[in-house]
């Protein structure tokens, strides 16, 4: 079945691809001009930038020899600047060392600026008709669906499957053949138009017959999103030793998290808080309440992990006082010490 994967797709396109678009069958540097276009922004988008830039620019030696302010004033509004500069870059590359032919090899496309690996195949088929392989994100949904490749295409060893698959799908045909062209085409055409992300038609699909997804009831799972981090999660309590209108703090070490600023004196769990507390007050004869309580629970979420906090508060009388390093800061003055975000949201 696979070896007529191309002729199913080809016959396809000719019917019911994108055929009416501006860069179709026209030359490398038309074609290179799109795909650079279309490497981060939609068609519609796309369509009066390219033909303002082919108005402006219509040769890769007219490109080549402007002034990259013009280059860039065109493409005002498409976004990725770097992409303006790159082809302006790879345009003079053009004329000097290519004497203003682009290359159809795939490995000479890439030594241009702005040129990947996808891009080059893009360019070597649709323009020179010759059998590469392309691997935009349109198309790796495409495969993965049709071959069944499991796993989140930004892993290097799911890429690989998805290109061996998607090299075993091209025509056999001589290059250079309109089949080539054709057959990247309509994998762009198929993924934008019926292979879609969420509900993909697959009644209307040329491949369905062989669709490993579609035979599996699993085109939702394919391909499998970037997997979410696992964020280590800390559970802390915390403790507001505190009078009327002020509050005991410990300054940090010195290194780590929140380090020298004043913060809240800190257990790894209840058994130990309770001996914090206990430690803290010992001596102060009767005075109540002993008994923590909790006032606050919150999360916080920093770079490599979350913290979570329980926070407990403790009231003590205003002839409380422990020796440095705690520091006894009123509660007016909290805004002008400083203390981490979290102990601010705990008693702001
Ligand atoms: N996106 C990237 N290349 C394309 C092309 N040739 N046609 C339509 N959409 C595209």
């Amino acid at each position: 079945m696979l070896v007529d994967f191309s002729a199913r797709l080809t016959h396809w396109q000719r019917t019911h691809g994108r055929n009416h678009l501006p860069w179709i069958g026209k030359s490398a540097y038309e074609v290179w001009l799109s795909e650079v276009m279309l490497q981060q922004t939609q068609v519609a988008t796309v369509l009066p930038y390219y033909a303002r830039f082919l108005a402006r620019f219509p040769t890769v030696q007219t490109l080549a020899a402007a002034p990259i302010d013009e280059v860039t004033a065109l493409w005002a509004g498409l976004g990725y600047y770097s992409r303006a500069r790159n082809l302006h870059h790879a345009a003079q590359a053009v004329v000097a060392q290519f004497s203003g032919v682009f290359p159809s090899d795939t490995a000479q496309l890439q030594t241009l600026k702005g040129i990947g690996p996808s891009t080059a195949a893009a360019v070597s088929s649709l323009a020179y008709q010759q059998r590469a392989a392309i691997m935009d994100g349109n198309v790796k949904r495409v495969i993965a669906r049709h071959a069944g490749i499991v796993g989140w295409p930004g892993d290097a060893a799911v890429l690989k499957k998805l290109y061996v698959a998607a090299e075993q799908r091209l025509s056999q045909e001589a290059s250079p053949s309109e089949a080539h062209r054709r057959h990247t085409q309509g994998l762009m055409d198929l993924g934008a138009t019926v292979c879609h992300t969420k509900t993909p038609q697959c009644a209307a699909c040329p491949v369905v017959a062989d669709c490993a997804a579609f035979a599996a009831q699993s085109t939702s799972r394919m391909p499998a999103s970037r997997p979410k981090k696992v964020v280590p999660q800390h559970l802390r309590h915390a403790l507001v030793l505190h009078t009327s209108n002020a509050v005991w703090l410990e300054r940090r070490p010195a290194t780590g998290l929140w380090s020298g600023l004043l913060s809240l004196p800190e257990a790894v769990n209840e058994a130990a808080l309770q001996t914090l507390v206990t430690g803290l007050v010992t001596g102060l004869g009767t005075q109540t309440p002993w008994q923590p309580w909790v006032v606050h629970r919150l999360k916080h979420t920093f770079t490599h992990y979350q913290l979570h906090w329980t926070v407990w508060g403790v009231a003590v009388e205003e002839a409380f006082s422990l020796p440095a390093p705690w520091q006894r800061v009123a509660f007016a003055d909290l805004s002008h010490v400083g203390v981490p975000s979290a102990v601010r949201k705990v008693l702001g």
